[in-house]
């Protein structure tokens, strides 16, 4: 399998330790899953790697290094919305979807030692696959990180380097290593293989429901559910069992949203946004990588990008908090944010939100 230059077209294969392309243009994978067809799905595996009939693997190292992440409830929080459990995870958060894959990969490929930047919870997932498949791992935080997230890296046998500065300044610091040292970077971000895990966040949803509800909101920082859940919804129309595409809203931080202001005039990059601290640390990314692939998809497809009160955000997650649902910060915000998209446009129906990341992570 090769991946292919977002930038230039150039094709390498998947085994490359070079994170990105000579030309700096990111990778995609040269993939094209089969029709979907749910006789596909290995309903014997119990976790993500039951949809790997449409998934771009590598060998079968994934049974090894899987914990059986996915397979969360769908629950009603009241007659209009859907709660997706994500944060019912082997580190209590959605993350976990890339890390299986991306690190059933590096397995794969006979990487021994990587790195990579999180604003704590990529990080932590990342550090608790590399503990498991026997990989070195080095996580770069930016400081201010919830403390329980560095315990939880920690303990899982990395190393946690705390880069003083923003979450970009800390990406810099470890991309700066990268370059240095030819590590690999086991970037959610950077590596496509990421996305296929993120992908079952919509095959569970389907199979699930049979069916995909009209509206769905995503976290969206660098756009790694955002991505994944896209690709899946495309796969699922292009092989006919879905008509048209949800009505997706992309939520952002009202601190940090250089989507949303892209959006705002239409155009193809992230624009210069200014980057506040938020509570919704998962989502503070003021330069996404994949900002305009994100945007295009928007445009595409005619979708919606909203931002996250500030002031909203605490009392969300007590109203969460309220009806038994302990999450965190950044997933609050994602109701903070649907709760402002129906005072701007009236009450929807049949909308599902993920609930990403558990309450516990950012208790500080
Ligand atoms: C709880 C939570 N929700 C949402 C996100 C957003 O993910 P992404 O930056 O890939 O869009 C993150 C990222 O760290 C997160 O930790
Ligand atoms: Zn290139």
């Amino acid at each position: 399998m090769d991946f292919i230059c977002t930038k230039c077209g150039r094709r390498v294969p998947t085994a490359t330790r070079a994170a990105s392309c000579e030309c700096g243009g990111l990778w995609k994978l040269d993939y094209e899953p089969p029709k979907y067809d749910p006789d596909k799905i290995e309903r014997d595996t119990w976790g993500i790697f039951r949809y790997r009939a449409f998934m771009a693997l590598t060998g079968e190292e994934w049974r090894s290094v899987t914990m059986g992440e996915g397979m969360t409830p769908v629950i009603p929080l009241d007659d209009d919305v859907l709660l997706k459990m994500d944060y019912y995870m082997p580190t209590l958060s959605f993350k976990d979807r890339g890390a299986a894959a991306l690190i059933a990969h590096c397995k794969a490929a006979g990487v021994d030692s990587v790195v990579q930047d999180s604003s704590g919870n990529a990080g932590n997932s990342v550090a608790a696959y590399c503990g498991r498949a026997g990989i070195r791992c080095e996580i770069f935080v930016p400081e201010g990180t919830s403390p329980k997230k560095i315990t939880m890296i920690r303990s899982h046998g990395a190393t946690v380097n705390i880069v003083p500065g923003n979450r970009e300044a800390c990406a810099n610091a470890c991309r700066k290593k990268v370059r240095d040292t030819g590590i690999f970077y086991a970037s959610h971000v950077y590596n496509p293989f990421f996305y296929e895990g993120t992908k079952t966040y919509i095959y569970e949803i389907f199979e699930q429901l049979h069916r995909i509800p009209a509206y769905l909101f995503i976290p969206t920082g660098n756009g790694t559910l955002f991505l994944g859940a896209v690709k899946a919804l495309e796969h699922l129309l292009a092989s006919g069992v879905i008509d048209k595409m949800p009505h997706i809203v992309a939520v952002q931080s009202e601190h940090c949203d250089p989507l949303y202001a892209a959006a705002q005039s239409g155009e193809k990059a992230p624009a210069k946004a200014d980057s506040r601290p938020t509570l919704a640390e998962g989502i503070a990314i003021a330069e996404p990588m994949r900002g305009e692939e994100i945007l295009s998809y928007i445009y595409r497809y005619g979708m919606e990008v909203q931002t996250a009160p500030e002031a909203e955000i605490l009392p969300a997650r007590a109203a969460l908090a309220e009806r038994g649902i302990f999450c965190e910060h950044t997933t609050a915000a994602t109701y903070a944010a649907y709760l402002a998209y129906c005072k701007k446009h009236g009450k929807i129906r049949d909308a599902l939100l993920p609930m990403c990341g558990a309450g516990l992570k950012s208790e500080h």
